[in-house]
């Protein structure tokens, strides 16, 4: 606390960010139906009939030491996480008015939207004697906010307002108290955030066209039907692997949705770092774009993966978010989230969501999960004499992932 007078900067006056419209409609080009961007349009149409499939050959590999030691889980966060913008929460999970902890990342992370519709994001820390502002891990209503220690109060864009007794802090200034910021901005239907006070990441590119993809499904307006946070014993990079690739699906998922999927390469898509896969389904023809598709997600799914660490997958009724957040080197918490189009209107929509939500849980939870943490309970130690993993054509996606990791790695072998 100092007693000159400094200057005061409004909290949040100042976004490091382009400002983005939640009503902007990226899909303005009237060659792409169904509300699709030109871009995922091209995707859909470049989809070609399993029988014409070709098997791809691209193979890959890594040294088992990235998914265990720790040095190389350090560097992950120092020099990536830390370096760029994460996802904190989809945009529809946190109303006007409302505040959100987040403390999936393992700093207290305070989210909090105005009654203007403003996402702003501070470290969750009083700044009197640093107790934790918000708890719990839901959205609350709060006009304000108010130390539960001491009653120090803040408002909802981060300003010191209340100290109660001030006559006994003489040197306090307000103006120089405020909650501690953290870099944020909205785009594409999520609230990313900067984890790291000190850093103030910048977009990577690519990041407009995921955005204008994602604000395309109509990612922006959804519905949060429901959220699971999973504390998982596996190496963040395994949890993500299987969002990557197809080849599992038919195998590991053999008693669950393999029936709905083929065998076959999707077609592959690169938006800077992230990724887009898109996949027909079994029932997929590419005559099926000829005609007029009542819903698209039936035939085709969409996969992303918003580097670094969170995917998006499309169903026909649903869409699931789900952001992994490392926790060590063998320790991932994933906040699941699931996003409808509105809220169930009907018994059959009631019961339809509910078993949606639970068929991901077995599907996700259960198995893509699962074989994660079967990884790290194998390899965790680092004494397991397994050196080398490898990937082969039908997974062809994760090789280009390391390497988006290894490209803000100054180490990226260890
Ligand atoms: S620690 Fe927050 S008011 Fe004292
Ligand atoms: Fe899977």
């Amino acid at each position: 606390m100092r007693a000159d007078d400094g200057q005061c900067v409004s909290i949040g006056s100042e976004p490091h960010y382009e400002e983005y419209s939640m009503q902007q409609n990226a899909n303005d080009n009237a060659t792409a139906p169904l509300g699709l961007t030109e871009s995922q349009w091209e995707a859909i149409c470049a989809l070609r009939p399993a029988d014409e499939a070709i098997s791809p050959t691209a193979e890959g590999q890594r040294p088992a030491s990235i998914y265990f030691s720790e040095e190389r889980y350090k560097a992950e966060i120092e020099q990536l996480f830390k370096k760029v913008p994460l996802v904190a929460a989809p945009s529809c999970y946190l109303k006007p008015g409302e505040s959100l902890a987040q403390d999936g990342y393992g700093i207290p992370m305070l989210l909090t939207r105005d009654k203007n519709g403003v996402v702003r994001a501070f470290v969750n820390a009083c700044r009197h004697r640093g107790s934790k502002i918000v708890e719990g891990n839901e959205p609350v209503a709060s006009a304000r906010l108010s130390c539960p220690y001491h009653a120090w109060t803040y408002a909802t864009d981060g300003r010191l307002i209340g100290i109660p007794r001030p006559e006994t802090f003489p040197s306090a200034k307000k103006c120089e108290l405020g909650l501690v910021t953290l870099e944020c901005y909205e785009a594409g239907g999520m609230i990313w955030v900067g984890m790291d006070p000190k850093e103030k990441p910048g977009l990577l590119e690519g990041s407009d066209q995921l955005h204008a993809d994602l604000e395309a499904f109509g990612l922006h307006t959804m519905h949060m039907y429901g959220r699971r946070t999973y504390d998982l014993k596996a190496n963040w990079k395994f949890v993500m692997e299987p969002f990557l690739e197809a080849y599992h699906i038919q195998r590991l998922h053999a008693d669950s949705i393999a029936d709905m999927f083929l065998d076959v390469p999707s077609v592959y898509g690169f938006l800077g770092h992230h990724q887009r896969q898109t996949s027909g389904k079994a029932n997929f023809s590419p005559d099926l774009l000829k005609g007029n598709i009542d819903n698209l997600h039936k035939y085709i799914t969409h996969a992303y993966l918003c580097f670094p660490n969170t995917v998006v997958i499309t169903s026909p009724y649903y869409m699931s978010i789900m952001i992994l957040m490392p926790r060590g080197a063998n320790r991932t918490v994933v906040d699941y989230f699931m996003l409808t189009k509105s809220e169930p209107d009907s018994d059959k929509a009631k019961e339809l969501f509910a078993r949606s939500f639970e068929l991901i849980h077995e599907v996700f939870g259960g198995e893509d999960f699962r074989a994660a943490e079967l990884q790290t309970a194998a390899l965790g130690n680092g004494n397991s004499g397994v050196e080398t993993l490898y990937f082969g054509g039908l997974e062809e996606m994760i090789t280009p992932f390391h390497e988006s990791i290894e490209s803000f790695l100054d180490k990226p072998e260890s």
